[in-house]
């Protein structure tokens, strides 16, 4: 059997986060993509050679798991520029997105192409036959309803093909992905072993893991509330909201472009001004330093208040929780703004991570720590000699 290679993947709906072999690579691409044709305009091959593969992501996906098969993607930063861009809707079953997969899909073959892995997986010519031990999630709602099932054997069971079209450094090259296994993990849950468990999935957090705990998951497009009990997550307890932090940090850009003429070219831009740790809430205009406090101050508040109205609303149906973890990327935004709510409100006892790393890349550390011990406890011992054939 060929190599195989660990991948920890967290499709968010916001950014795909993914952990690679033994921690020595990670990725973060936005989840967006556009539908393109071939030929994409470049200005020259040279410019092609030295940018950035990552901003240029630009495929053709083959695999019989999409219902669109042989479609032509650009993805991450590219897709941005975009008109077709589109991103996950909140309501739509993430299981059964053709966007999904193309993430997931384009991720890998990302991994799968590097100069670093090619001592792993075989290359002939331009082609690359990658094989992955693949630890994912899905929201809990789905693995509820039985759809991690279907997701799970339409990875399986073929060969996936990521063919790099106009992208730096890769074009010509195809990559064919197949699954040595693929283990799908409730969100939620995911998210609870991260918090009391290492790498070896030793319990780092003895005081914790027998207590009832809320894990408010605060995302792009979504809020995700587990209750965990008896060290499993509650399935019927927990939630799902259409509520996320994309929806104000566009409206603060779109504010600081009305009220001061400042385009910032993304709403990650909105995000570095909010929490970067000097000259926070300000920007340039016109060449003076100036406050754009009033606009987010009253933006963010607003969605803290209706995520504080959230984790109310299932506290009073948990009245025995006895801690609510903060978590995602909306939890690092919201974090003082949530924190002062509480203090002149019910005064939960609610939790926050100062990294705010560890806060973004919890589901995938967790996927992480789950595959790995996965693959631990699957290993045959190595024999000792391959029997000679002749
Ligand atoms: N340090 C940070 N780096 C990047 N993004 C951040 C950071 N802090 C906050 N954000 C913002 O937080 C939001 C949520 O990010 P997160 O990665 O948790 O979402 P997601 O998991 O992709 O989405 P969902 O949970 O809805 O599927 C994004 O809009 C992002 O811009
Ligand atoms: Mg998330």
């Amino acid at each position: 059997m060929s190599n195989t290679r660990i991948a920890a993947v967290d499709v968010g709906n916001d950014s795909i986060k993914a952990l690679f072999g033994e921690l020595e690579y990670e990725l973060n691409i936005p989840n967006i993509v556009a539908r393109d044709t071939e030929d994409r305009p470049v200005i020259g091959i040279e410019e092609l050679d030295s940018k950035n593969p990552l901003d240029g992501i630009h495929i053709k996906v083959h695999s019989p798991a999409l219902k669109e098969n042989n479609a032509i993607y650009r993805v991450g930063n590219l897709a941005t520029k975009s008109s077709n861009a589109t991103e996950l809707d909140p309501g739509s079953a993430k299981s059964e997105e053709d966007q999904t997969l193309v993430m997931l899909f384009a991720t890998l073959a990302l991994d799968a192409v590097k100069e670093e892995t090619a001592e792993i997986f075989p290359r002939a010519k331009n082609v690359i036959d990658a094989n992955y031990t693949l630890g994912t999630g899905l929201p809990l709602r789905e693995v509820k309803e039985g759809k991690d099932a279907g997701y799970r054997s339409k990875l399986v069971g073929s060969v996936h093909q990521v063919e790099f079209l106009v992208t730096p450094k890769y074009q010509g090259l195809k990559v064919n992905i197949k699954f040595n296994e693929v283990k799908i993990y409730p969100e939620g849950f995911a998210a609870y072993i991260n918090l009391v468990m290492d790498n070896q999935l030793k319990i780092i957090n003895k005081d914790l893991i027998d207590k009832r705990i809320l894990i408010q998951d605060i995302g792009g497009l979504s809020t995700d509330i587990a209750v965990i009990k008896n060290r499993n997550v509650d399935d019927d307890k927990a939630q799902g909201f259409n509520l996320g932090v994309s929806e104000s940090l566009e409206a603060i850009r779109e504010e600081i472009r009305t009220k001061h003429g400042v385009e910032l070219d993304s709403r990650r831009d909105v995000v570095e001004i909010i929490t970067r740790k000097n000259d926070r809430n300000h920007i340039m205009v016109k060449g003076s330093r100036t406050s754009v406090h009033d606009i987010t101050d009253r933006i963010l508040l607003e969605l803290a208040k209706k995520e504080y109205r959230l984790l109310r609303n299932v506290w009073q149906k948990n009245s025995q929780t006895e801690i609510c973890y903060f978590v995602g990327g909306g939890a690092n935004v919201l974090k003082e703004y949530l924190k002062t709510l509480n203090n002149n409100l019910d005064g939960y006892n609610i939790e926050f991570f100062e990294d705010e790393k560890e806060s973004i890349w919890m589901m995938a550390n967790a996927y992480y720590k789950l595959i790995t011990d996965f693959v631990r406890k699957t290993e045959k011992p190595k024999a000792v000699k391959e029997p000679v054939k002749n």
